[in-house]
């Protein structure tokens, strides 16, 4: 049994109450894991929310499991091309009625050395966690620019420090942490950007990333190792930390690279 799933006990998980009242935000990849935790926690902040996922398939269920209702938007589309950003991020912007909040949070984990990276994996993990982000952010532009908004980008721990068997992930966290910096520079003062840097976290994608030889249970104990605080992270506790940077309460945070990982890098 994984750490985390002794939680509950000690960890109600409740969701923060900030204020979001008819706040429009979209968050991409929210159809599970990181991404889904922020919609609720958005959802029950009173905004609206404009669902991302890969297929229409997806995104329905996910609307379904958060409740439908007219505050949720389905805003389905593989954020790896240009043209399919820019409609995703219209039509989300048009149904909505405008823009308040960005929450890039669809990204891909790739586990091989750097022998075992080809071109193929390489662009697939660079696709969704840098280029996918960089053309949303550019479709929603306009409407943050009018909303005086703000984007959170959700960048990893592998954006702050180096692990082997993870380059090719490594180098793309590492360069959103970097895109943030310069996007806040860039859109200030109209629209502030941050980014959040989580530990491993137990979702899907820590799962299957780092199962041992198909076991994902072995997995994420391996992993808990690593954490000074000596579990892993939730998906809600993520989502809390998305939120405040997202919430007028931060409204002098611009350009960090908030850590999210029981003191993982601490240490150096
Ligand atoms: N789980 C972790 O340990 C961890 C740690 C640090 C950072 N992150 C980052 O958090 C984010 C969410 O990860 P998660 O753990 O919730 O993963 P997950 O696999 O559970 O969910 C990822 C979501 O992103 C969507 N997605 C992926 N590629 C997409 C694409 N090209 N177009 C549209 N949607 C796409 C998926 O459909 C899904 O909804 C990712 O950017 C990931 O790199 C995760």
């Amino acid at each position: 049994m994984s750490g985390v799933e002794s939680l509950p006990a000690r960890w109600p998980g409740k969701i923060m109450v900030m204020e979001f009242a008819e706040r429009r935000v979209l968050v991409t990849g929210a159809t599970r894991g990181i991404g889904h935790a922020a919609a609720k926690a958005f959802l029950a902040s009173g905004a609206r929310v404009a669902v991302n996922g890969r297929t229409e398939g997806s995104v329905a269920r996910a609307v379904d499991s958060l409740g439908g209702g007219d505050h949720l938007v389905s805003a389905p589309g593989d954020i790896s091309s240009a043209d399919v950003c820019d409609t995703m991020v219209s039509d989300a912007v048009g149904e909505l009625g405008g823009l308040d909040v960005l929450v890039n949070n669809a990204g891909v984990y790739f586990r091989g050395s750097m022998a075992d990276t080809d071109e193929t994996s390489w662009d697939y993990v660079f696709d969704a966690n840098v280029k996918g982000l960089f053309l949303c952010s550019r479709a929603a532009l306009p409407a943050l620019r009018s909303s005086q908004g703000n984007i959170v980008n959700v960048a990893s721990e592998a954006g702050l420090a180096g692990y082997a068997d993870s380059t090719a992930y490594c180098a793309s966290k590492g360069a959103v942490v970097n895109l943030t910096r310069s996007m806040a520079i860039e859109l200030a003062p109209q629209i502030r950007v941050n980014c959040v840097c989580p530990g491993v976290i137990v979702t899907d994608l820590a799962r299957a990333g780092f199962a041992i030889d198909g076991d994902e249970a072995a997995g994420l104990r391996q992993q808990e190792s690593n954490y000074p605080v000596g579990r892993l992270g939730t998906p809600e506790e993520v989502a809390k930390a998305i939120i405040y940077l997202a919430s007028d309460d931060a409204g002098f945070v611009n350009g960090i690279a908030l850590p999210i990982e029981g003191g993982a890098t601490a240490g150096g």
